[in-house]
């Protein structure tokens, strides 16, 4: 065989190995409104970018006939490229091959890349589209799922995780993807549960289709497993490459610092009529973080769970922060079950990755109710304090209206290590609402008046003076400064340079043991 030969050998390899499990099923993908791993790849990463590794490999598997379907790349598109021109390493599952199953050889692939990804300090993207485990290979392939699942654990803080499902993703494949740090689902053609609609109807006869038990409406907005629900497969691979330009590739790195044309002194007089006369009436807090953030973009993340706090991503200045608000719009921005967690999980990404924390806070504290202390919202809103309580990143507050109770304590307090602390004048910080402290400590002194009615108003109006707002906090130094609302992008601003630096260590220790 001369060279030219084996050069156009190869060549020949590489073409049908391109094709995965043929034309025909391709075609089967697209008609399912579905695009297929490459195609997935190309629109992920920048035009060109991409190196493919393992094009080659095969399964060694003999039984069940598998001998004689030996597909190069065993069902997953394995390699590196660039976003926006930083490198990240990626894996696609090729449903055309054995419906995306994972042979222990395809696991191998994907392990590889994660080693990679560690070792070289880049985040690591899977395109999920797959049947589970290849059923012809039995422990092999559970084998296979268990390398990938030890090696999320380790990857966890080091590099950034991202999946993306695109297809199914049953039994206890999921369980890579929850280990990742967000998970994108693809309305009405991905799914993901442990166990699927034909076993639940034999089990617990509960008669529900793929979509209503696990797709991307269910976990978006009841579940909360996933943090996005995309329109199509594009919309989805967009929005990761979005993500990608608020996350430094590991935990070493800052995140990147994009260029800016949105004044950093630019006050904004609408923030001055953003909180309602009545400590009542909602505000929408988004609105408000939009009035603040560079250009008005905000990247919310998990928009439809647990609604009553807001966290996602922004720039002040060009530089990438984590925000964590309460939703008043929302059950008044109650700290619930759902929110604690939400908000847990994503404090302690950003702390991770190096993000600096902005908070806003209004807050009337934990919701009451049997339903929430029999779920435990004492364990669930103890890992948001955790979570606040052993971040180091930089951490800045505004209170814009109320800090009631223990979620004043817990939403980024100056006791909790916030390093600068605002309190709009509207700020009410308080043990608790009024009403409720003017009914404990002055009950009898109302149950005795002639007038109970007027005289609760007296003394609520009174309270209200001395108590409701954030000059009592600012005289012991726990706010830092009363600011005008106006001005709250500039002193954000001025206070993530002075934070710039910041280094601050926990005590060494294996880790902590955050409330689970
Ligand atoms: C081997 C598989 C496969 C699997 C699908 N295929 N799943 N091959 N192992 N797990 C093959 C099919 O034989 C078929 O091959 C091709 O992929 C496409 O599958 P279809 O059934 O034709 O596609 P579709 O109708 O779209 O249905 C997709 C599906 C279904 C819903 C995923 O294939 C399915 O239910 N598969 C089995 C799922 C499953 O039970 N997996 C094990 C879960 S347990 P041909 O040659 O016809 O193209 C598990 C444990 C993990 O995963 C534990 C980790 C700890």
């Amino acid at each position: 065989m001369t060279t030219k030969d084996r050069i156009e050998a190869l060549r020949k390899k590489r073409a049908a190995a391109v094709l995965g499990g043929g034309e025909k099923r391709i075609e089967a993908q697209h008609k399912k409104g579905k695009l297929n791993a490459r195609e997935r790849i190309d629109l992920l990463l920048d035009p060109g970018s991409f190196t493919e590794l393992d094009m080659f490999v095969t399964h060694h598997s003999n039984d069940f006939g598998l001998d004689q379907q030996k597909y190069p790349g065993d069902g997953v598109v394995t390699g590196y490229g660039k976003i926006d021109g930083r490198l990240v390493y990626v894996f696609s599952q090729d449903f055309t091959v054995f419906g995306g199953s994972l042979s222990l050889a395809h696991a191998g692939k994907i392990c590889k890349i994660m080693d990679l990804a560690i070792r070289s300090g880049a985040p690591v993207i899977g395109l999920n589209d797959s049947g589970g485990a290849r059923i012809q290979e039995g422990v092999l392939s559970l084998g296979g799922y268990a390398d990938i699942f030890l090696r999320n654990t380790l990857a966890s803080g080091v590099v950034p995780q991202i999946s993306a499902i695109m297809g199914p993703c049953a039994g206890g494949a999921v369980y890579s993807p929850a280990i990742t740090d967000f998970i994108f689902m693809v309305e009405n053609t991905s799914y993901m549960f442990v166990t699927g609609p034909s076993v639940l109807k034999t089990v617990t006869h509960e008669d529900v289709s793929f979509e209503e038990l696990g797709g991307a409406a269910i976990h978006s907005g009841t579940s909360g497993v996933a943090h996005f629900s995309c329109q199509s497969e594009a919309d989805c691979l967009l929005r990761i490459r979005d993500l990608m330009s608020y996350i430094p590739s590991n935990n070493m790195e800052d995140p990147p610092i994009l260029k800016n044309t949105d004044p950093a002194d630019r006050a904004d007089d609408i923030l001055n009529e953003m909180i309602p006369d009545s400590a009542t009436q909602p505000y929408d807090m988004k609105e408000v973080i939009r009035h603040i953030v560079d250009a008005g973009v905000f990247y919310e993340v998990q928009a439809e769970y647990a609604r009553n706090i807001v966290v996602g991503f922004a720039r002040l200045n060009g530089k990438s922060v984590g925000i964590v608000a309460q939703q008043p719009a929302v059950l008044a921005g109650v700290l619930d079950i759902n929110s604690s967690d939400k908000g847990a999980r994503f404090v302690r990404f950003c702390d991770c990755f190096n993000i600096p924390i902005i908070t806003f806070e209004d807050v009337p504290g934990f919701l009451p109710g049997v339903n929430q202390e029999h779920g435990g919202i004492i364990r669930h809103g103890a890992k948001l304090l955790y979570a606040y309580c052993e971040a180091t990143v930089p951490k800045i507050t505004v209170i814009t209206r109320k800090a009631y109770g223990g979620a004043y304590d817990v939403m980024s307090s100056k006791h909790v290590r916030g390093d600068i602390n605002y309190a709009w004048p509207t700020a009410e910080i308080a043990v608790m609402g009024v009403e409720g402290a003017v009914n404990i400590i002055f009950k009898d002194e109302i149950d005795s008046a002639e007038n109970p009615d007027i005289r609760r108003k007296e003394l609520v109006a009174e309270y209200t003076e001395k108590f409701a707002n954030p000059y009592i906090a600012s005289e012991y130094g726990y706010i830092d400064e009363v600011i005008e609302p106006r001005e709250t992008r500039q002193r954000l601003i001025a206070a993530l340079e002075m934070l710039a630096n910041k280094r601050e260590n926990n005590p060494p220790r294996k880790h902590g043991n955050i409330p689970l």
